[in-house]
């Protein structure tokens, strides 16, 4: 029997590439956008990342697409309700980057509260020669940090902020305390954004929580306070943002994602003092990558295979063929 063909438009290390090739034809390896465009019509499954688009018209050209494997946890790349009705199974990479998204959310945390980035640079700029001293940082112990979205990552966010002494609440559809975590309270928006000194972003971007932050949110905030932002670049209206940063409405706003990515060269957030900006790398370490890369195998191979996959967000499109 032939082995069902797919694209797999993320680099994957010989082994596991051998490893697929075992049940999987892979037409097409690497993200080179003709190749993967040329190979749609005949592709039965693809692997990629977020880097790769898919909304309904590209699907269209895809007629015997059975899944997409997306190699993340966020897969706001690919229009679900299209690929749902078209009978294409959407699978992602949840749980295993939760850890070092939170560590980097943490580091943030730390980073802000230490001015790490401001004492660094005095420390390169002439620090023997210096005056005034260094800048002076505050605790985390003791600060309220509000987590907007409490789903494995916030959690994970929780979990590490209460180690540095940090209270937690909480912003999220499903208000039920969680266990383990039940110190963490859950508010309205609101309310969050009124009391707390970091607010972290933690929701999944999709048409409800697209601008969820604007200049509404961010004029309920503290002007002490820091946005941190590790989720999705558009669930802030960016410039919103760059305009409360400006004026000082906010103390500033700590960023892996922005809206679009890599941004404009004249994006107003790269030139600003109160701005800490990192290029996407929440799951950027080498075992969470590796683990991502896995478990997006695993997908892509278990349903062109007919099994079940270990992740899968419209599993009612594999019931529909069993
Ligand atoms: C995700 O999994 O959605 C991450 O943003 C990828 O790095």
């Amino acid at each position: 029997m032939s082995k069902p063909h797919a694209v797999i438009a993320i680099d994957l290390p010989a082994g596991l590439l051998e490893d697929l090739r075992r049940s999987i034809n892979p037409i097409v390896t690497g993200s080179d956008p003709a190749a993967v465009e040329a190979a749609l019509p005949r592709a039965e499954g693809i692997l990629c990342s977020a880097l790769l688009p898919l909304p309904a018209e590209r699907l269209d050209r895809a007629p015997n697409l059975r899944v997409i494997s997306n190699f993340g946890v966020g897969i706001d790349n690919i229009d679900l309700a299209a690929a749902t009705a078209r009978g294409i199974a959407v699978c992602n990479t949840p749980g295993v980057l939760s850890g070092a998204v939170a560590d980097l959310t943490i580091g943030l945390i730390l980073a802000i509260a230490r001015r790490l980035f401001e004492n660094a640079a005095y420390a390169r700029d002439g620090w023997p020669r210096r005056q005034p001293p260094p800048p002076l940082g505050w605790d985390p112990a003791g600060k309220l940090l509000g987590i907007v979205g409490f789903g494995r990552i916030g959690q994970a966010v929780a979990l590490r902020a209460r180690a540095f002494g940090m209270e937690v609440i909480y912003h999220d559809l499903v208000d039920e305390p969680v266990e383990g975590l039940e110190d963490c309270r859950p508010v309205p928006l609101d309310e969050l954004l009124e009391l707390s000194d970091v607010v972290s972003l933690h929701v999944n971007l999709d048409p409800s929580t697209h601008h969820l932050i604007g200049a509404r949110e961010l004029a309920r905030m503290k002007p002490t306070a820091w946005l941190i932002n590790t989720s999705r670049g558009a669930v802030v209206d960016q410039s919103a943002l760059v305009e409360a940063l400006r004026q000082r409405t906010i103390a500033g706003a700590a960023l892996d994602v922005l809206d679009p990515e890599p941004p404009a060269a004249d994006e107003p957030l790269l030139a600003m003092e109160n701005v800490i900006l990192l290029p996407h790398i929440g799951s950027a370490t080498v075992e969470t990558r590796a683990a991502m890369r896995d478990m997006a195998v695993r997908n892509l191979i278990a349903v062109l295979t007919g099994r079940v996959p270990p992740a899968c967000i419209n599993p009612e499109v594999l019931a529909a063929r069993a």
